[in-house]
């Protein structure tokens, strides 16, 4: 099927996902197989985040979140570390008024208060800049992992019943989900991973309970509007249970 014809189709059938997140992967290999520094394939990862980016929005989906920079990444070699931090800061800079015109709203997940100023700064700008915009909301992972955001969610839990806020015997997931980093949000629909990895990386641990899972072998910056419509497609042949058996759905859905 043609790109044209895809998305005709996905707009079709309809029941698109609200929440779409994405472990962005496989830029480094995508830029050694094509004998590049691996920062080239961060810098290629950026015209997709700008398409992917840009598609969710037209196609109404409600938040689009990116893992963008792990916990665990700052581990990597202090030349990568120091490139990605770099790219972050211009990006920012040159998409803003992209975003601003696609009336996307920027937010953060993750211990933004850890990264270095530069790009702590030049995020705070963006995130204020498109705060009242009202399209899609693109929620870049930066600094994030996800055992360390349950964790943070439980010192608050803790502090608040110290102040007396609340009480223990309070807490139930629903509770619970508004100490997370993604309190605002609903839990992903769809949680898609490029380039033939089949694990988590500690992203959204807590939030991707009955998310659908979906892995291409597409390296991220070969994953565009094509790729996602393909992903969409794939999410919407899928019978979603939560627990029940299928006719309990059919009837729900009738
Ligand atoms: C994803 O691509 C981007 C980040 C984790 C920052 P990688 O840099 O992990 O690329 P591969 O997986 O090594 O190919
Ligand atoms: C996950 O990718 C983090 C991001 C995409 C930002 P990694 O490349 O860091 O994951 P592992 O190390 O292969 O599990
Ligand atoms: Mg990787």
């Amino acid at each position: 099927m043609t790109e044209q014809e895809l998305k005709t189709k996905i707009l079709k059938i309809g029941n698109l996902p609200r929440h779409i997140a994405i472990i962005m992967d496989g830029n480094g290999r995508w830029a050694l197989s094509k004998k590049l520094p691996r920062i080239a394939g961060h810098r290629e990862g950026i015209n997709s985040v700008r398409e992917i980016t840009r598609e969710c929005g037209e196609l109404g989906i409600e938040v689009l979140t990116l893992y963008t920079f792990s916990k665990e990444n700052w581990k990597r070699p202090i030349m990568e570390v120091s490139a990605i931090m770099k790219l972050l800061v211009e990006t920012i800079r040159t998409e803003i008024d992209d975003l601003m015109k696609n009336n996307v709203r920027l937010n953060v997940i993750g211990r933004l208060d850890e990264l270095p100023d530069k790009p702590r700064k030049e995020m705070e700008t963006g995130i204020k800049r498109t705060a009242s915009n009202t399209g899609l909301n693109l929620i870049l992972a930066l600094n994030y992992g996800a055992r360390t955001e349950i964790l943070d969610a439980v010192v608050k839990f803790c502090k608040d019943v110290e102040n007396g806020d609340t009480h223990y015997e309070n807490l139930t997931e629903e509770l619970f989900q508004t100490y997370l980093y993604t309190n605002d949000f609903p839990d992903p629909d769809i949680l898609i991973r490029t380039s033939g990895e089949y694990r988590i990386s500690n992203f959204l641990l807590w939030q991707i309970a009955y998310t659908e899972i979906y892995f291409t072998s597409t390296p991220w910056p070969a994953f565009r509007k094509k790729q996602l419509y393909e992903a969409i497609l794939n999410y919407q042949t899928r019978e979603r249970r939560f627990g029940m058996v299928g006719e309990q759905m059919k009837r729900s859905t009738t």
